[in-house]
């Protein structure tokens, strides 16, 4: 298990080149069991995430190759039930279960478990199948789908939460192969459900309405292979911008897309941060006095969850009162307790932080817990006195094609270290 040392007070500047997105690579490469045909898939990240799904995939049958950013899966003859031991460690491979009952009539997936971010229930992803036409049954923490034939359905796809992005995903692909056309209501907007979108349609898939509440999708009777670019990862360079504003002079993101920034350069620029947006970079410039910021998660467009614990390490050293009120997972705030063993000054209230900006953090040994909350500790590192060494650093990977090495290529001084 490694930890990383993070020694503050370096200030960066440079160039760093944004990875393939994580959240549209995975639905990507799940979707390419709804074809015998050989699918290529590039700017595929290299992540322990998506070396997960790559073992689901194998096991299901597929045969699966990957040179470097690239993979190649051809899945001919596939099984339909993917093992509790694989599903178990992400929990995304839920979404192997619309394209299973899309093309085979019918799926097995052991239930994903909540994690440290809170619950993370499936019942829309279930409810949809059920309006296609599938008997769901849950049996010995496996749910189970069957269909003679799945029909197309006009299928409501909002919680109390707002819409599921790994729900819609799985609905449309359980979709493009129903007889008849499915409308989905509600849909998740996300760049990443549009991504996948697109790459079935180059399968043959026809679907439209991607990146709006209202998702069309006419089946068709078979799909065939195709090719694909996953685009970049919107967090990860969200996550970089926030590093460039905690301790940049002028950090420069390449192969990244502005348009599904904006809610994050907004927040940005309403702190006072000076940000170039070009076609394919952003460019963000060092600002010593930042000004407190009252940040609400929302869906997509709105300020994503995945950029909640980020900006808090930010907001921790910025004069003034800053609030966070998280409302897609209420609980996500694992980050707050470390953030304070820093010296940072958080109380929650509810589903809201309430940072006061204080005017120095020290470096401490912290816990990594999920994704987002380990990326903001080391965001916190790069502005603490001293080093700050983070634990159970396998969370970062899961996420972040190294991050420590691109932020040393930016001037931080990281250290990773096998324990
Ligand atoms: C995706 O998860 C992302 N993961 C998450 O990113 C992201 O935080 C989340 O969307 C929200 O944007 C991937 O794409 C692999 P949801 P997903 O279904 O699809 C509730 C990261 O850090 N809900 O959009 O699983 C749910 O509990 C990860 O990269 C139901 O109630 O999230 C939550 O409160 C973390 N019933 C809200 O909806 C359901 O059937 C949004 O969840 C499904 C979801």
């Amino acid at each position: 298990m490694d930890k990383i040392l993070v020694h503050g007070g370096r200030p960066l500047s440079g160039n760093v080149r944004v990875s393939g997105s994580k959240n549209s690579a995975l639905p990507i490469l799940a979707a390419t069991l709804l074809t015998r045909d050989e699918c290529v898939i590039h700017h595929v990240p290299d992540l322990s995430d998506i070396h997960y799904m790559l073992q689901i995939l194998s096991h299901l049958g597929a045969q699966v190759e990957r040179a470097s950013g690239t993979v190649t899966v051809k899945a001919e003859k596939i099984a339909t039930e993917a093992p509790y031991e694989l599903v178990r460690k992400m929990r995304a491979s839920v979404c192997v279960l619309g394209p299973l009952l899309g093309r085979e009539n019918e799926a097995t997936v052991s239930l994903p478990g909540g994690c440290v971010i809170g619950d993370r229930p499936i019942d829309l992803h279930l409810k949809g199948f059920e309006a296609l036409g599938a008997a769901v049954r849950v049996q010995g923490g496996n749910v189970k789908c069957f269909a003679s034939q799945l029909k197309g359905a006009v299928i409501p796809l909002r919680g109390k939460f707002g819409s599921t992005v790994l729900g819609t995903d799985n609905i449309m692909m359980a979709a493009v192969l129903a007889d008849g056309t499915t409308v989905i209501d509600g849909a998740a907007e996300e760049p990443e459900v549009v991504d996948l979108a697109n790459f079935l349609n180059a399968m043959g898939a026809k679907i439209e309405g991607a990146g709006t509440r209202r998702i069309i999708v006419e089946g068709v009777k078979e799909l065939h292979g195709a090719e694909h670019a996953v685009i970049p990862d919107r967090i990860e360079a969200g996550t970089f911008l926030v590093a460039g504003a905690i301790a940049g002079k002028e950090v420069k993101l390449t192969r990244a897309n502005p348009t599904h920034l904006q809610s994050v350069i907004g927040a940005l620029e309403k702190a006072g941060f000076r940000i170039e947006s070009k076609k394919d970079s952003v460019t963000i410039h060092g600002n010593g006095a930042p000004t407190p910021l009252e940040l609400i998660t929302e869906p997509y467009p709105g300020f994503p969850t995945d950029m909640q614990a980020q900006m808090s390490a930010l907001l921790c050293k910025t004069n003034g009162i800053s609030t966070i009120t998280e409302n897609i997972f209420p609980q996500r705030f694992m980050h707050v307790s470390e953030l304070k063993r820093m010296g940072a000054n958080i109380t929650l209230e509810n589903a809201t932080a309430i940072i006061n900006g204080v005017d120095r953090l020290s470096g401490a040994p912290v816990m990594a817990s999920d994704l987002r909350a380990s990326a903001a500790l080391v965001l916190a590192g790069l502005q603490a006195d001293g080093v700050t060494e983070v634990n159970r650093v396998y969370h970062i990977d899961r996420g972040y094609e190294m991050i420590d090495e691109k932020l040393n290529a930016l001037g931080a001084e990281i250290e990773r270290v096998k324990v």
